[in-house]
C-alpha cells in the first residue's frame, strides 16, 4: 500500500475549524524568506518570489505562513537585527511587495503571520545611533540597557551574562569624545542591543509598530525570543558560566521573567480589537512545560512553540512523556497544543533522526510527518522539510553567515546548514530557486530532492505531505480536539482520535499487532493480513519506523 489513497482535493476550512479559532487546528509553514525563491536573480530569496511561489503552498495544503523578517536590516543576524521595523529591507523587495503577498495569500485562502522581533534592534536603528551619540541620564540610553563596567576604570562587564552566541552579553562602546564608555547588554550578538522593556517609550512604539503591520492585513505574529524582553530587576550575576543556549530549559535571569506576561497581555487586547482573529505566537523557551503554557492563558497569545516536542529523542516512551506533558499542560491553560520538527535554528530532523544514515533519516522523517500532523492542535512545517531536505553539513567556512558560528563558544553556530535555498526544479544548482545564483551553495543530490522531481510521485515525501494535509482536512477527528492512547507493542505508539487511529513504530523491528481499521495513509509499504473471508480484523506487521493512519 503506498500513500496515494489520500484524496489530492484541498477542501476549504471545515466551518467548525473557523468557529473555534482558525489556529487551533491550522498547519502553519515557515517561509525563511531569503531561501525560498529569489525573484531578481540576486541569489537571495524575496518577497515577490515567495508570491509567485504561493500557488505551490496552497496546493501543497497548509492553511498559513510565517513570513521570518524582511524588515529594514543590515543583516547581522539574518535579519533578526531590524534597523527599521516599518520598512521592508531592499533585499527583499518594497512595502508594495508585502502588501501585494498578502492580499495574493488571502485570495488563494493562505493566511499571513510575520516574525516581530522586540526583544532587540539592531546597532544602525535610530534609537541605538541616538543612545551612542548623548549619554546625557533620561536620554536615548534609557531605550536599552547601558551600565557602567566594573573595575576601577570600568574595564570589566557589569555582569556575568553571556550571549547565546558566545562571549559576554556585554560590549562597551567609545564615547563620542573617544574615550572608554558604558557597556550596553546584547543577549545575542553585539549588532543586537537588548531593549529596555520598562521605559513606557519602548512599549509604545512596539504598539504602532504591530497596528503599523495588522492595518496592512497581516494575520499575525510570531514573537521573537518572547521570555527575553523582561530582565530580573539589578541585573543580578548568575555566578556560573555555560548559561544561554538557544535551545534550552535553564532558569536565568534575562529569560522567561514573570513580567513579560503583562506584556503579552496588553499585544492580545491590541490582537482582538482587529477583526479576522488575529494571532500571536511565542518564540519562547520555559524551563517546564507548564512554565510555557501560561503564555497562552486565555488573555494571552495564542500559541507557542512546543519545543520539546522538537527536541525529542526518536523513542517511543520518551515521545509518549512528551506527548503528554505538552498536551497537559496546554489543557490546563485552554490553549491549542503545537508541534514542529524543524526550523531555522536547528539541525533538520531528517539529519537530526538518521545521523550519517540518509535512509534511516528519511524514514523516520516520513514517519515522523505523520505522527505529527496527527496529534490534536496545531503543527508547524519548515520549508524543505515537505521534500525531506536534509541538513547541509559541509559547507564551506567562506559562505557561513551565521553569527554564532564566528563567536564559536556559543550557540552551536550550525544554522546556515538548514538555511540552504530550497531546490524547485531542474538538474543544476540554483535548482529554480532564481534567475541568478543561491546565497549557500546547493548540494548535487538536491536535483533529486526538487519539487519537480517528487510531484507526482506517489513514493515521494512530497506527496506524502500533500496526502496527509488533505485528509487532515478531510477526516473530522484531525487537528484540534481530543485523543486517547491505545495499547500497543514494545516501541510503537498507538492513539485514537474520533474515527481515526495512528499507529507508529519508532523500534528497530517490524512489530505485529492487530489491524485497527481501515488504512488511509502509510509512511511506507504495510503488509496487512486478513483471515480468509473476513473483511476486518487480521494483524498488520508494522515495519520499523513506519507510521499508519487509520479510518475506523
Ligand atoms: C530567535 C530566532 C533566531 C535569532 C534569535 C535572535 O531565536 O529564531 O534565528 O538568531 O532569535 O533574534
Amino acid at each position: 500500500m503506498t500513500q496515494d489513497l489520500a484524496p489530492s482535493v484541498r477542501q476549504a476550512v471545515r466551518p467548525a475549524q473557523q468557529a473555534e479559532g482558525w489556529w487551533r487546528s491550522a498547519v502553519i509553514y515557515q517561509v525563511y524568506v531569503r531561501s525560498f525563491a529569489d525573484s531578481d536573480g540576486d541569489g537571495i530569496g524575496d518577497l515577490r518570489g515567495i508570491r509567485e511561489r504561493l500557488p505551490y503552498l496552497a496546493g501543497l495544503g497548509v492553511d498559513a505562513l510565517w513570513l521570518t523578517p524582511f524588515y529594514a536590516s543590515p543583516q547581522a543576524d539574518g535579519g533578526y537585527d531590524v534597523a527599521d521595523y516599518r520598512a521592508v529591507d531592499p533585499l527583499f523587495g518594497q512595502l508594495s511587495d508585502a502588501d501585494d503577498l498578502v492580499r495574493e495569500a488571502h485570495r488563494l485562502g493562505l493566511r499571513i503571520i510575520v516574525d516581530i522581533v522586540p526583544n532587540h534592534t539592531s546597532d544602525q536603528h535610530v534609537w541605538f545611533q541616538a543612545a551612542l551619540a548623548d549619554r546625557r541620564e533620561g536620554t536615548a540610553r534609557e531605550r536599552y540597557h547601558f551600565r557602567p563596567g566594573r573595575g576601577e576604570g570600568g574595564e570589566l562587564p557589569p555582569n556575568d551574562w553571556e550571549s547565546v552566541f558566545g562571549g559576554p552579553a556585554w560590549t562597551r562602546i567609545t564615547e563620542p569624545d573617544g574615550t572608554p564608555g558604558d557597556w550596553y547588554l546584547h543577549l545575542f550578538a553585539p549588532e543586537q542591543p537588548d531593549l529596555n522593556w520598562d521605559n513606557p517609550e519602548v512599549r509604545e512604539e512596539f504598539t504602532s509598530v504591530l497596528r503599523f503591520w495588522l492595518d496592512l492585513g497581516v494575520d499575525g505574529f510570531r514573537i521573537d525570543v518572547a521570555h527575553g524582553m523582561v530582565k530580573a530587576p539589578g541585573l543580578p550575576d548568575i555566578g556560573r558560566t555555560e548559561q544561554a543556549k538557544l535551545i534550552g530549559a535553564q532558569v536565568l535571569p534575562f529569560f522567561d521573567q514573570d513580567g513579560v506576561h503583562e506584556i503579552h497581555r496588553a499585544w492580545r487586547q491590541l490582537l482582538d480589537s482587529y477583526d479576522g482573529q488575529r494571532i500571536g505566537v511565542a518564540e519562547a523557551w520555559a524551563p517546564t512545560s507548564e512554565r510555557l503554557a501560561l503564555y497562552v492563558r486565555p488573555d494571552e497569545l495564542h500559541q507557542a512553540f512546543n519545543f520539546q516536542f522538537l527536541t525529542c529523542d526518536w523513542d517511543a516512551p520518551a515521545m509518549r512523556d512528551v506527548i503528554d506533558q505538552s498536551l497537559a499542560a496546554t489543557q490546563s491553560v485552554g490553549a491549542p497544543t503545537t508541534w514542529v520538527l524543524s526550523n531555522h535554528d536547528v539541525v533538520r530532523h531528517t539529519t537530526r533522526y538518521g545521523g550519517d544514515d540518509a535512509e534511516l533519516g528519511l524514514r523516520r522523517a516520513r514517519a515522523a510527518a505523520l505522527l505529527m500532523l496527527a496529534l490534536p492542535g496545531s503543527a508547524y512545517v519548515y520549508q524543505g522539510e515537505e521534500l525531506g531536505l536534509p541538513e547541509v553539513t559541509d559547507l564551506p567556512d567562506e559562505v557561513r553567515q551565521d553569527p554564532a558560528f564566528f563567536r564559536g563558544d556559543g550557540q552551536d553556530g550550525t544554522r546556515d546548514g538548514c538555511r540552504v535555498p530550497i531546490p524547485w526544479e531542474g538538474e543544476e544548482a540554483p535548482y529554480g530557486f532564481g534567475p541568478g545564483g543561491s546565497w549557500l551553495p546547493q548540494p548535487a543530490a538536491w536535483a533529486g530532492l526538487s519539487v519537480a522531481a517528487q510531484a507526482g510521485d506517489p513514493r515521494s515525501m512530497l506527496e506524502l505531505y500533500r496526502s496527509a494535509l488533505a485528509l487532515r482536512r478531510d477526516l473530522p477527528g484531525l487537528g484540534d480536539g481530543e485523543m486517547r492512547w491505545l495499547d500497543a507493542p514494545e516501541g510503537v505508539l498507538a492513539f485514537s482520535r474520533p474515527g481515526f487511529v495512528c499507529t507508529i513504530n519508532t523500534g528497530g523491528d517490524e512489530a505485529a499487532m492487530p489491524v485497527p481499521g481501515r488504512p488511509v495513509l502509510a509512511s511506507a509499504a504495510l503488509a496487512i493480513s486478513i483471515p480468509e473471508g473476513r473483511s476486518t480484523g487480521g494483524t498488520v506487521r508494522l515495519p520499523s519506523d513506519c507510521c499508519v493512519w487509520w479510518a475506523v
